[in-house]
């Protein structure tokens, strides 16, 4: 029986075109800023979202915390979404590495609210407080249910947010999913910010790997810390070039990865499965069980049925499509999770 991965887009595996410009990719000492493939690849990333630079970094937490620890100071506080990733999963880095301090926001629609946003602006004037240095955003938001976010809904909180001289940080470990959502240039993203991350190892489908990009000062910045983190790699252009392939030939094809969403979303709805509402949706869906206490029950029903899929909460439960989960597979994977629903 095959076994269909849905619980992330990250167990995605590399293919042989990728393979093979591993393979074959030049490479040199990339401490030295001597590995031409991981160049190549910093300057495409840069390109794309329109950033004069970028700088690749061996996971998305990790280009999350080189962007936290260039744009802040030891005593800042970073405004950020109480579901976000970086609050949420990235093992609170930003204060243990930083020392910076989290001040959480409601993000329940995929972005804090303007005024909630605004009454977390403090100057640092007041001995009290900190001083706001940074609001972060996420998009597509993962834990809103892969929801992507327009830029002109993003764009009031930016506004505001370089009006009180906060700087802003995009994790966009999934960005490219959002400007394909959209229809829009993933640069109308780059431009509303300060900085992005993107993955590369996730709906993109390389092994490794994301860019931090940004202007050159911030990048120059983010490289030291890189170095600080242990994060300096020799020959990293092996990995790059599978990073390469991911953002010249993969970007598009999200757009299918929506479409089998749409269809396995369509599948569970006709046959009563709590779906969580998301605006916008992308390449995820988020369902309810009947109640708490049944998840491993469930995550087990599946899997004896040939699919896997993840837990997400109490009784919530995650999959999400990539390009390992062919549009042919569908209605059975649609069958086996109702199956699996109805058997509980
Ligand atoms: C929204 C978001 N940001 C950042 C990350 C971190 O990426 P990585 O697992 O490469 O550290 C993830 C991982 O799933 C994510 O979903």
């Amino acid at each position: 029986m095959s076994l269909w991965d849905l619980r992330s887009d990250t167990v995605t595996r590399p293919c042989a075109v990728m393979r093979k410009a591993m393979a074959e990719a030049p490479v040199g000492d990339d401490v030295y800023v001597e590995d031409p493939t991981v160049i190549e690849l910093e300057r495409e990333g840069a390109r794309l979202l329109g950033m004069e630079a970028s700088l690749f970094a061996a996971s998305g937490t990790m280009g999350n915390l080189l962007a936290l620890l260039s744009h802040c100071q030891r005593g800042e506080g970073a405004v950020i979404g109480m579901r976000s990733h970086i609050f949420k999963y990235e093992a609170g880095g930003m204060a243990a590495l930083g020392g910076i301090m989290p001040l959480p926001v409601d993000d329940a629609e995929g972005l804090p609210p303007l005024e909630s946003f605004l009454s977390l602006c403090y100057d640092g004037r007041d001995v009290h407080q900190v001083r706001t240095r940074l609001l972060c955003l996420e998009n597509t938001h993962n834990a809103c249910g892969g929801r992507a976010l327009s830029p002109e809904e993003m764009e009031p909180l930016c506004q505001a947010a370089r009006e009180k001289g906060v700087l802003l940080h995009l994790d966009g470990a999934r960005l490219f999913n959002a400007s394909v959502a959209w229809g829009v240039a993933p640069a109308r993203y780059g431009s509303l910010v300060d900085s992005v991350q993107i993955c590369l190892s996730k709906g993109l489908g390389a092994p490794v790997g994301s860019l931090l990009c940004g202007p050159q000062e911030l990048i120059m910045k983010a490289r030291k810390w890189r170095k600080a983190l242990g994060g300096g790699m020799r020959q990293a252009g092996i990995l790059a070039a599978a990073g390469l392939v991911a953002l010249r030939s993969r970007i598009d094809r999200l757009a299918e990865d929506h479409e089998k969403a749409r269809r396995l979303a369509s599948i569970l709805r006709d046959s009563a499965v709590d779906l969580m509402d998301v605006p916008n949706g992308t390449n995820m869906i988020y369902f309810r069980l009947p109640r708490e206490g049944l998840e491993t029950a469930f995550i087990e029903a599946c899997r004896s049925r040939g699919v896997l899929v993840g837990k997400a909460g109490p009784a919530l439960i995650r999959i999400v499509t990539h390009l390992d989960v062919p549009s042919v597979a569908v209605e059975e994977i649609g069958k086996s999770l109702v199956e699996a629903v109805q058997s509980l």
